[in-house]
């Protein structure tokens, strides 16, 4: 039996986070030794908000760029821009034509979406679910890694996928979540009741995985907290100490327990100090790497070239079988 496969896609939308690195890339990097991984750049889906085009152009790039940087090989994993393998637009065409109104109407991040674009509620905003559904299914992906504000998408995308194989026949592989266990947990530093988001607009709120050490000092130094002065795994209570449990535990492997012996009897002060050490360290040879990437268009583009060859392979097998099945003429 072969590997089993493996997609999973960001949006090509500006900086990535430290939560972008716990809960999505850095499992990617350890999924890539046990699958066959298709990481991709969801290009297509950034253009649900309006982009300025060159700096679309540039944070796809530097999204490619991060990939690579954090321990996404490209010997190992198929890493392509969504854009340039055709067939998913292709596909989400034809499965627009199997997905209800009333269906996309009830997805929350469509409602999110366009409560915050007002005035921007445009149809591919609604239609989005159905591109990543072709994203997916296109692949005949086994296990689909994403956080928990995706879990709904990926429902939809099962949805549709049996009822195309209902009516045809065996066409499309089942796909199931990989709920990454702290994706959905890095939270703001400022607002630690929320997601760490990317597009946060609070000051000292997120972690740049470009941010330079003494930023990352400073932004863990001034996080949110309570006034126990304790360090106690209590989410409820203790949502800003708690994060920062959570992201020590993430990289040093360390349990809860031991983090609590750790510092037992120390203050806040010297906990932040270290949470931010580690990230610091975690962060340094992405970050070395990155700027030798970035340097290097020619091998970038190199990257992004083989990857489209070997997903535009895949992608039109699962694309002929639907084209042959729904009636279109070869
Ligand atoms: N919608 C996903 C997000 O915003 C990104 C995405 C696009 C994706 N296509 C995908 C994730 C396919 C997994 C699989 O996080």
């Amino acid at each position: 039996m072969g590997k089993k496969v493996i997609l999973s896609g960001i949006q090509a939308t500006g900086n990535l986070t430290l939560g972008n690195y716990l809960g999505a890339i850095n499992n990617w990097k350890k999924m890539q030794e046990d699958y066959q991984c298709n990481y991709m750049i969801a290009d297509l889906h950034t253009l649900t908000i309006r982009n300025n085009p060159e700096d679309l152009r540039k944070n796809t790039l530097e999204l490619l760029a991060l990939y690579v940087s954090a321990g996404i090989d490209p010997e190992k994993s198929n890493i392509f821009l969504q854009s340039h393998v055709p067939a998913h637009a292709e596909l989400a065409w034809v499965l627009n034509c199997y997905t209800y109104m009333g269906e996309l109407s009830r997805m929350t991040q469509f409602k999110d979406k366009s409560a915050k674009h007002a005035d921007n509620i445009n149809s591919g905003l609604f239609t989005y679910p159905v591109l990543m559904a072709s994203d997916i299914l296109l692949y005949q992906a086994d296990l689909v890694p994403v956080g928990e504000d995706q879990k709904q998408h990926l429902e939809l995308t099962r949805d549709i996928a049996n009822r195309f194989n209902a009516i045809y026949g065996e066409t499309f592989k089942i796909p199931d979540g990989y709920i990454q266990g702290v994706a959905a947990r890095v939270m703001g530093l400022q607002e630690p009741k929320s997601k760490m988001s990317k597009s946060s607009t609070i000051p000292n709120d997120a972690i740049f995985l470009k941010d330079e050490p003494d930023v990352i000092l400073k932004k863990f130094k001034k996080s949110v907290t309570d006034s126990e002065n304790v360090v106690r795994f209590d989410t409820e209570n203790k949502p800003g100490i708690s994060n920062l449990m959570s992201i020590y535990s993430a990289i040093t492997g360390k349990s809860k327990e031991d983090i609590e012996k750790e510092f037992e009897g120390k203050g806040y002060g010297d906990f932040k100090t270290a949470v931010a050490e580690c990230v610091i360290s975690e962060l340094r040879p992405l970050q070395e790497k990155y700027k030798e990437l970035i340097q290097n268009p020619d091998y970038l583009e190199k990257i992004y070239r083989d990857g489209a060859r070997k997903a535009t392979a895949i992608s039109e097998n699962t694309l002929r079988d639907v084209y042959q099945k729904i009636g279109l003429v070869s």
